[in-house]
């Protein structure tokens, strides 16, 4: 409605509204100012050997409207860029959804009608406009000295030779294949096989546990596991095909279900062949049946709104979420999004450090960067080994132009000193990106000063596994940046910043951030099972999708993110339920209940605190803290396991027998002069127990 798109124009055109490009005068300090206050805007100059694609706030906010008024419009002629077996219906608008549940059930879609392909408009198309002999992966072990380097033409033979195992196997469309794999390029290879064929991939990160990966094995059933041998991180070896057959026997012991085909990519720089556990007839050697297969292979054209993916994430019960995307929307915003916020440049070279287990690996590692024929690093190892200095090595060695990563990973960097950063020239560097978490002022100024000695714009891009792709975000030079604020959102993202009774604020406040409107990229259900979906999204303000972060918008128009408001935990930028930890630690014959919380830490972002009653007779120790530590470890991975464990007489609880987490973590965060209203405790002796059992840390 036209009072909506005021309302619109004013959050878009908010303070000061002479944000044109490099050259105006802003207040602004010296973008060196070690501390800089909240509201200060750094600008960073322009190169000039590139003319970035956004060179404004006026310009975005013209292309901005356009793909709010006219959807349809501006995401049809972005999506003109991808090659269609047959266009989607002009007949319709581009996209239909219904984002109230009041309405009948949810759903969105887009390019409803047309038919495309993903891996053929990521690879064939390339190769077929000549790009073949470019440079697609540029890939680094673990170890110094181990790389390979793959050209589109080489990706998409090697993409063929799965794809033709897969079909081989019975694989069809619809069917699902899990890829449990380290950071090796048969990875996203993987990934692009099962979409050439419209198998629905569900990648699960190396690092989680046997159990973990039974669960998500048992939720979705897949035909085929592709993973490897071992891998080596750092200086730790995993054996991850050990782990794969304890997760498939759970899985049998379990429901019955087995699988008929393991493919084990056989890691010769971690394991011998003969060294790794074996099931004869169902596991087999990627080098004895990869090779041999067909260097081209057939491609299912999919409708639009067919799925692509999935990927578990974390939600605020304990069972992971299984997020599905779809192939033309989240084509198209991968793709989109890649190129704006990254300001893709022919001859960059785009390095995103995050694992294909996450989304960002689906998304900056695998397709959008693929879908514009960048050049991507991927790199196998950890930022630490053998020394702090081993990205900007690799930076150096492949000269890369845009790099990207989390928080968490600068914030280990810089607690390890400048001199592994100045080691390492980095002047190829233009553009850096961070992601995952909440990026504080002063990770944010290492990043820019040390790393990006003052000249590369940071973008600090803010979104979701549901969301697909960047939400929010600077476009680089389109505007100043504010440490530690993703600034505006992306075209076609319509924020809205509502209160506690699901009421939108307007001009600069804060709330609950929602979105109102759909998006190529929204995740389209949960793996057979849309009621959660409805529930986790749309249930909790009617009418908006609802992210679980809470934000600020300033006097700008920009957001601040200020994590999450439900019982999410951050830990690295890994999602983690509350329930899924707690679960583990009800599930100890010794516990008797338990609670989760998060506390600030310095490096990971959060840490995990867990209170644990224990049941009668029991008595805390350093062993039995050792032994429900390691059941964290096995049962989701290691990255969950709780920073305190905290023996407690009892929790405190509601009449209704709630546990009011709040105090909980007022305590777990050193704030007990300051617990609030405790009127609504059914037994208030509690806290004092619980404080008195503070262990000491
Ligand atoms: O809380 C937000 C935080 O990460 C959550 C999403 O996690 P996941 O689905 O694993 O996706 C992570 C990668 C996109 C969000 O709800 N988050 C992500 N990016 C940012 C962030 N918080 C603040 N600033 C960010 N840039």
């Amino acid at each position: 409605s036209e009072a909506r798109l005021k309302i619109l124009l004013s959050h878009l055109n908010t303070g000061n509204t002479s944000f044109s490009g490099l050259s105006f005068g802003v207040p602004c300090r010296q973008a060196s100012a070690p501390q800089q206050e909240r509201n200060d805007y750094v600008i960073i100059p322009r190169n000039p050997m590139f003319t970035p694609r956004i060179t404004s706030r006026e310009q975005y906010s013209r292309m901005y409207m356009d793909s709010i008024q006219d959807p349809s419009t501006f995401w049809g002629r972005l999506a003109q860029d991808f090659y269609w077996r047959k266009g989607w219906n002009t007949s319709q608008p581009l996209c239909k959804y219904n984002f109230d549940v009041q309405r009948g059930p949810i759903f969105v879609e887009w390019f409803r009608g047309g038919y495309t392909n993903i891996c053929y408009n990521a690879l064939d198309r390339h190769v077929l406009a000549g790009k073949g002999e470019q440079p697609a992966l540029l890939w680094e072990g673990n170890d110094a000295g181990q790389d390979m380097r793959l050209t589109y033409q080489d990706l998409l033979s090697y993409t063929c030779q799965i794809s033709n195992f897969l079909l081989a196997r019975n694989v069809a469309k619809g069917d699902r294949v899990c890829i449990y794999m380290p950071m090796i390029p048969e990875l996203p290879c993987a990934m692009l096989a099962c979409a050439r064929i419209g198998a629905i991939h569900s990648v699960v990160f190396a690092g989680f546990s046997a159990e973990a990966l039974a669960g998500r094995i048992l939720d979705c059933h897949p035909k085929v596991v592709i993973t490897c041998s071992a891998f080596k991180r750092g200086n730790k070896l995993i054996d991850l095909k050990t782990i794969v057959d304890a997760s498939l026997q759970l899985c049998l012991d379990r429901e019955n279900f087995s699988i008929d085909t393991c493919l084990v990519y056989h890691n010769h720089r971690a394991s011998l062949r003969e060294d790794t556990s074996w099931k004869g007839g169902r596991d087999l050697w990627w080098q004895d049946v990869i090779p041999g297969m067909a260097k081209e292979a057939p491609l299912e054209w999919m409708e639009a709104e067919d799925p692509l993916f999935m990927l578990y994430t974390s939600g605020s019960t304990g069972k992971p979420k299984g997020v599905v995307h779809t192939v033309g929307g989240y084509m198209v915003f991968s793709a989109v999004t890649f190129k704006y916020v990254f300001d893709h440049q022919p001859g960059d070279i785009f390095w995103c450090t995050a694992d294909c287990g996450w989304i960002t690996g689906h998304t900056y590692v695998t397709y959008g960067p693929l879908l514009n024929c960048a050049t991507c690093v991927i790199y196998e190892g950890i930022p630490v080994w053998p020394d702090a200095g081993r990205y900007w090595q690799i930076v150096d060695k492949f000269k890369v132009t845009t790099f990207h990563t989390a928080p968490t990973a600068i914030r280990t960097l810089e607690a390890s000193g400048d001199k592994f950063v100045k080691k390492h020239s980095r002047k190829s560097l233009r553009l850096l990106g961070s992601v995952g978490e909440p990026i504080n002022s002063k990770a944010w100024w290492w990043y820019h000063d040390i790393v990006g000695e003052k000249r590369c714009p940071i973008v600090d891009t803010w979104w979701q596994t549901e969301t697909g792709a960047t939400m929010i975000s600077p476009l680089p030079w389109g505007w100043p940046l504010k440490p530690g604020s993703a600034t505006l959102p992306f075209f076609g993202v319509q924020l809205a910043v509502v209160d506690q009774n699901g009421n939108e604020k307007h001009g600069a406040c804060e709330g609950f951030l929602c979105i109102k409107g759909p998006w190529p990229g929204i995740a389209r259900t949960l793996y057979l099972n849309h009621d959660r979906y409805e529930q986790s999204y749309f249930k909790t303000f009617s009418g908006y999708y609802t992210t679980g972060d809470g934000c600020k918008r300033d006097n700008d128009g920009y957001y601040w993110i200020t994590g999450r408001i439900d019982d999410v935990i951050n830990v690295s930028g890994h999602r983690i339920s509350t329930g899924e930890v707690e679960s583990v630690l009800n599930a100890q014959d010794t516990c008797a209940e338990s609670a989760v919380v998060a506390i600030p830490h310095e490096v990971k972002g959060q840490g995990i605190y867990a209170f644990a009653v224990l049941v009668q007779g029991a008595t805390p120790s350093e062993e039995l803290k050792r032994s429900y530590l390691l059941s964290v470890r096995k049962e989701i991975g290691a990255f969950a396991a709780p920073e305190v464990i905290h023996w407690t007489p009892g929790l405190p609880k509601t009449r209704s027998g709630k546990v009011m987490r709040r105090i909980l973590r007022k305590i777990a965060c050193g704030e007990e002069n300051d617990l609030g209203d405790l009127s609504s405790l059914a037994d208030s002796a509690v806290v004092d127990d619980i404080l008195k059992s503070k262990p000491s840390q």
